[in-house]
């Protein structure tokens, strides 16, 4: 008797999460990514072609991941979005204006901790509030507001190098909500942590996307919290990169851990599974014997 759990295909979606996924389709457009293509040139005359026909779009207040192999072009995808690269070929268009650089409207948390180190918790929250003209008063208001949501209130006054890596990236994800962008663009954000810190910053995240006006775009290599988080997953290939396939995720919100469980969760996991990793049969241990070259 086969002990493969009987699961449904990840394309059959309970009618609660039908209704959903009909009502965000029919939400306004805040970004749409369009026909885009990156080549790099190489050292020796080749070149690399990092993202080719790249194309989709972007619903108010949906969350969407990008997944994929590494090297398949998402860094380099987030860049441009982000307005800090540009594409060869292909536009980038938010709230129907061209991305030609970076602005205010697009908010970056990256893996790697960006936070200044010689700044307190909260004058590094204020700092893009006072850039955009700001009185320093409204500006440490709007500060403490948004660490109060991310859970540091209690920490305004500590410098970046007396906090954990979850704390620090906390302060991060609060310091790109004070400039209230359009879109927050996270690139592996949780990507350096532990795992129960990992899973603490992504229950924090699933409330703040509850509680603020905010659009995600949210890379991870990690398929559980790519189910987890997202409305849509938008799975690269890799050489070149681009899209394998769009999944919308057939899992009922509000999210919590007990459906990494659930049937239809486990469902868009093998979906992925099957498409990332598209694993050669392994042959069996015994199938051989290892010969010596
Ligand atoms: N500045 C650059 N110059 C030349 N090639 C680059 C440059 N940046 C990226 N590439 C190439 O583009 C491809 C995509 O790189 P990218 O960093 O976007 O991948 P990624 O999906 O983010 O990988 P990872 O999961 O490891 O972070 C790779 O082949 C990489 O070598
Ligand atoms: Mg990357």
């Amino acid at each position: 008797m086969s002990d493969l759990l009987d699961l449904p295909s990840y394309l059959d979606r309970p009618p609660a999460v039908a209704a959903r996924l009909a009502e965000l389709a029919a939400r306004p457009l805040v970004m749409s990514i369009e026909d885009l293509s990156r080549e790099y040139a190489s050292d020796g005359g080749n070149s690399v072609l990092a993202l080719s026909g790249i194309h989709f779009e972007i619903r108010h207040r949906e969350f969407i991941s990008v997944i994929g192999p590494s090297g398949c072009g998402k860094s380099t995808l987030i860049r441009i979005l982000a307005g800090l690269d540009a594409p060869t070929s292909g536009r980038v268009r938010l709230d129907g204006h061209d991305v030609v650089g970076p602005g205010a409207d697009r908010g970056m948390v990256f893996q790697s901790y960006t936070l200044f180190p010689w700044l307190s918790v909260k004058k590094n929250v204020m700092f893009g509030l006072k850039m955009r003209g700001l009185p320093t008063r409204e500006a440490e208001r709007r500060a403490l507001e948004w660490l109060e949501l991310v859970g540091l209130g209690d920490y305004a006054e500590l410098y970046p190098a007396q906090l954990s890596g979850g704390m620090k990236q906390r302060v991060a994800i609060a310091r790109a909500l004070a400039n209230e962008p359009r879109i927050l663009l996270m690139d592996e954000p949780f990507g350096a942590l532990d795992a129960q810190t990992r899973a603490a910053m992504q229950a924090h995240l699933l409330r703040i996307c509850d509680t603020v006006d905010v659009t995600v775009l949210f890379i991870t290599h990690d398929l559980d919290e790519a189910v987890y988080l997202s409305d849509r997953i938008v799975v690269l290939g890799a050489n070149p990169g681009r899209v394998l396939e769009i999944i919308e995720v057939p899992v009922a919100r509000p999210r919590t851990p007990e459906q990494f469980l659930s049937a239809h969760f486990l469902a868009t996991k093998k979906r992925l599974e099957e498409l990332i990793h598209r694993r050669e049969t392994v042959p069996r241990h015994d199938a051989g014997t290892i010969r010596a070259a």
